[in-house]
C-alpha cells in the first residue's frame, strides 16, 4: 500500500526495520512490524528508534500472531488502529452490476490531477487514527500516490463537472488491492464510494485478476459493511500499537 496508509513491507521476519511515519514524522514515534517479538528484537527495535530522536515505537502486527500483541501490552502498549483485511474471488462473486453514479477515470480524464490533489489533502487527515497526516506537496504526492498506480482503475465520482471523490487500484506482483479511496467531506454519505468500488471490481475482473483485496480501518463501518454486502471474506486484521521503548540497557 502507498506510504499514508498499510505500510508495504510486511514480509521479512527477521529485519528489524524501523522508520519514522509516513505523513506523521512529527510524532514521537517510530513504525516497525513485528511478526515475532522478543527482548532483543524489541531491544534492536527500540535502539533504532532512539537513533532517530523517537522515544516510542509504533508497531504492526497482525491477530494472526496474537503473542505479539500480548507482548508490548506488558510493556505499556495500547491499540490505536486496527485494519480490516478482507478479499473477494472475482470468479466466485456475484455480478453487482453498473456503478450507477457518474464515474470517469484518470486515464480519461489526466487534467483531474490537481483536483485530485485538493481531495487527497481533504480526505487522508480524516482516516480514522491518522489525523494531522501531512501527504507533502503536488509532486512528493503524485509520486507514491497517483503515478505507480493504473490511471485507468483510478476512478473519479463528479457532481457536474467536479470531481468529488476518488478511488485507485494497486497493481504488485500480479495481485490487485484497493489503494486510497476517499469522498470529499460534503458528498460523503450519499454512496457513492460504492460506485467506486463497483467500477474497481469490474475492471479488475476485466484484466483477469484472480482476487482484489482491502484493508479498512475497523471504525469505517460503512467499509466494512459494503464489504459484506459485496462479497469479500473477511481474512485477519492488522493491528497497530504505540507505546515506549525498551529500557536502555547499561553499556
Ligand atoms: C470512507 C469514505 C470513503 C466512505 O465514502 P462514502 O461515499 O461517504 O460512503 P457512504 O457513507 O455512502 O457509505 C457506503 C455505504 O455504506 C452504507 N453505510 C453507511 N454507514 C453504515 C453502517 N454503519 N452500517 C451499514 N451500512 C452503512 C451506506 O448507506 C452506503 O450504502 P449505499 O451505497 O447503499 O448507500 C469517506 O467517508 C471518506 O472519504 N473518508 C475519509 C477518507 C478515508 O477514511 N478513506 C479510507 C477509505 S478505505
Amino acid at each position: 500500500m502507498h506510504p499514508l496508509g498499510r505500510p508495504r513491507k510486511a514480509c521479512d521476519d527477521r529485519r528489524v526495520d524501523v522508520s519514522p511515519i509516513p505523513g506523521l514524522e512529527h510524532l514521537p514515534y517510530a513504525e516497525v512490524w513485528f511478526h515475532e517479538v522478543d527482548e532483543e528484537r524489541f531491544g534492536e527495535a527500540s535502539a533504532k528508534a532512539r537513533a532517530l530522536d523517537k522515544d516510542g515505537l509504533e508497531v504492526w502486527t497482525t491477530d494472526r500472531t496474537p503473542e505479539v500483541a500480548t507482548f508490548l501490552a506488558a510493556r505499556g502498549y495500547e491499540q490505536v488502529r486496527r485494519y480490516v483485511i478482507s478479499e473477494l474471488d472475482l470468479a466466485a462473486a456475484a455480478d453487482l452490476g453498473p456503478p450507477g453514479r457518474p464515474l470517469t477515470s484518470l486515464a480519461e480524464r489526466p487534467d483531474l490531477e490537481r483536483a485530485l490533489y485538493e481531495l487527497a489533502l481533504e480526505c487522508y487527515p480524516d482516516q480514522p487514527g491518522r489525523e494531522g497526516s501531512s501527504i507533502g506537496s503536488f509532486e512528493h504526492w503524485r509520486s507514491w500516490g497517483l503515478d505507480p498506480h493504473p490511471p485507468d482503475a483510478c476512478f473519479v465520482a463528479l457532481e457536474g463537472a467536479r470531481p468529488v471523490g476518488y478511488g485507485y487500484l494497486e497493481v504488485e506482483d500480479g495481485q490487485a488491492r484497493h489503494g486510497f479511496a476517499g469522498i470529499t467531506r460534503a458528498a460523503r454519505g450519499r454512496g457513492l464510494i460504492r460506485a467506486i468500488r463497483l467500477a474497481q471490481i469490474a475492471w479488475a475482473r476485466e484484466h483477469g485478476f484472480p482476487t482484489l483485496r482491502t484493508a479498512n480501518e475497523a471504525r469505517l463501518t460503512q467499509m466494512l459493511a459494503l464489504n459484506e454486502q459485496q462479497g469479500y471474506v473477511r481474512l485477519y486484521d492488522e493491528l497497530v500499537l504505540r507505546g515506549p521503548l525498551a529500557r536502555r540497557i547499561a553499556p
